[in-house]
């Protein structure tokens, strides 16, 4: 098979493939013809944003039936001078004198036409939307997001581990587990029956994992800093523009770290992700600045350069009460901030990230380590504008006696996390971690208003196409 150049290095060594004989293969996003028979065709192959102009006059050889079939959708080759061009908004062009089609696609059915299309719309065309700028650029953010979050843990010393995805256990307590089982609903245990798990497959009950974190516990309690960054499930049926069932999560995890140092590194890798955000993807942010969010650039730059705001729960609920905003769901101490308060907080009380620590303790997750005062918890969220919490953690509970204690309260069973325990038992260590919810920090970094965008195949309450 022939392989050709990438239009993303065409433009990068511009000036190195002037007068030289260049190979592209792509999609056609637009085909036009002139007059005097020059045909122009914009190519994109997915490198880049910029598409590629291609001048098909052909001297002296009938493409005609050949540039009849190609039309915007199909996958073509070109082959020809790579020219200073006199078209305003691109440098250089591609003088075709080789065109080859690979596939066509029928302008009577193609659903992508040239106009703007509802996001909604593209949801329902998900083998096709990458196609489209925007998610092709979300594409390329995840990509180089992802690349970025490694180097970031790689460069300090931690450990990328692989935590599972099926697990015996409910880390949040929530409740929002997705069962795996290989029961089949039409034959259903028979009633009564002692251990209706006898003949599961895992003979217990088991979930997809809705955090990574309790088994990063085990390697941080033993390799010291590690991070997972894979798939969680939640079955919340919650229909948001921030909520996935499937969405992907970063969890870093550190022994002989407090709760002030799991913040310290929490910011500095907002400020990192952004910052590479405005280096590597830096068409991308003009793009999303230009169609989708004006204040992204401004966003960006102060997230990354600017302190964050620290702030507690409790002053974060008086900021509320002393707020005349009026909100959907009233506040008052010991209850759980929503949405709507977490965006006044970050976005018009305070104008910039936020992290917010030290929670009721009867509002978080029964790991989380407890202050001296018995009524709050070494939590952490980090708040930002146009979202809201980005990120979750704490310090976890070290302490043997106060774990279980924590457990009971929460009415959840030793015996059921025994590995959990034991690892309080034997070389207990201060230890804390977070969990970045990687959707939406796509959706922070591009400012796509609904998560949904900001994954290549959303899972919500009934819809798992694709
Ligand atoms: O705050 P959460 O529930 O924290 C945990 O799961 C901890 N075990 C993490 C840890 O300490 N290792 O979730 C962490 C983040 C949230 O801040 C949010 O960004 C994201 O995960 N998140 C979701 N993202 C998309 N869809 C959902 N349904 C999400 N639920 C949480
Ligand atoms: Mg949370």
């Amino acid at each position: 098979m022939e392989k050709g150049i990438r239009i993303a290095e065409l433009f990068r060594d511009e000036k190195k493939w002037l007068g030289k004989t260049a190979l592209v293969q792509g999609w056609v996003k637009t085909m036009r013809d002139s007059k005097a028979g020059v045909g122009f065709i914009e190519l994109n192959d997915g490198s880049t944003l910029k598409g590629l102009q291609i001048v098909t006059q052909l001297e002296g050889r009938d493409y005609s039936a050949i540039l009849k079939q190609i039309t915007t959708g199909s996958a073509i080759l070109a082959e020809g001078l790579v020219s200073a061009s006199p078209g305003k908004g691109q440098s250089i062009e591609l003088q075709a004198d080789r065109l080859h089609l690979y596939g066509g696609a029928d302008p009577a059915t193609y659903p992508l036409q040239k106009k703007r299309h509802s996001f909604e719309y593209l949801r329902q065309i998900a083998h096709l939307r990458p196609r489209t700028n925007t998610l092709g650029a979300i594409a390329r953010v995840r990509n180089q997001l992802s690349f970025a979050i490694h180097q970031f843990f790689q460069d300090r010393g931690f450990y990328y581990v692989h935590t599972p995805v099926i697990t015996a256990s409910d880390c949040e307590g929530a409740g929002e587990t997705f069962r795996v089982t290989t029961l089949d609903p039409a034959r259903p245990p028979a009633a009564g029956l002692e251990d209706p798990y006898r003949d599961d497959f895992f003979q217990k009950p088991a979930y997809l994992t809705v955090s990574g974190q309790l088994q990063a516990e085990i390697y941080a309690l033993a390799l010291g800093s590690v991070y997972t960054f894979g798939p969680t499930f939640r079955a919340e049926d919650s229909n948001t523009s921030r909520h996935l069932a499937e969405f992907w999560m970063v969890e870093p995890e550190m022994a002989f770290h407090d709760l002030q140092d799991n913040l310290e590194v929490a910011l500095a890798f907002i400020k990192y992700l952004t910052e590479t955000m405005l280096t590597k993807c830096s068409e991308e942010v003009d793009f999303f600045t230009r169609f989708i969010e004006p204040e992204l650039t401004k966003r960006l730059e102060k997230a990354a350069k600017s302190a964050f705001e620290i702030i507690t729960y409790t002053e974060a609920v008086d900021i509320l009460t002393r707020s005349k905003e009026s909100f959907a769901y009233p506040v008052e101490w010991g209850s759980d901030l929503q949405a709507e308060h977490e965006r006044y907080i970050t976005e018009k009380a305070l104008g910039r990230p936020v992290g917010i620590t030290n929670f009721p303790r009867a509002l978080k997750p029964f790991y989380m380590r407890v202050n001296e005062d018995q009524k709050t918890v070494a939590a952490m969220d980090i708040l930002v504008p146009g979202i809201g919490e980005i990120i979750g953690g704490s310090q976890r509970e070290e302490r043997l006696d106060v774990l279980l204690e924590q457990m009971r309260l929460k009415a959840i069973a030793p015996e059921d996390y025994r590995w959990y325990v034991e690892l309080r038992e034997f070389g207990s260590a201060p230890h804390s971690g977070f969990g970045l919810g990687f959707e939406r920090l796509i959706q922070f970094v591009t400012g796509i208003p609904n998560i949904r965008e900001a994954i290549p195949f959303p899972r919500t309450p009934g819809h798992a196409e694709f």
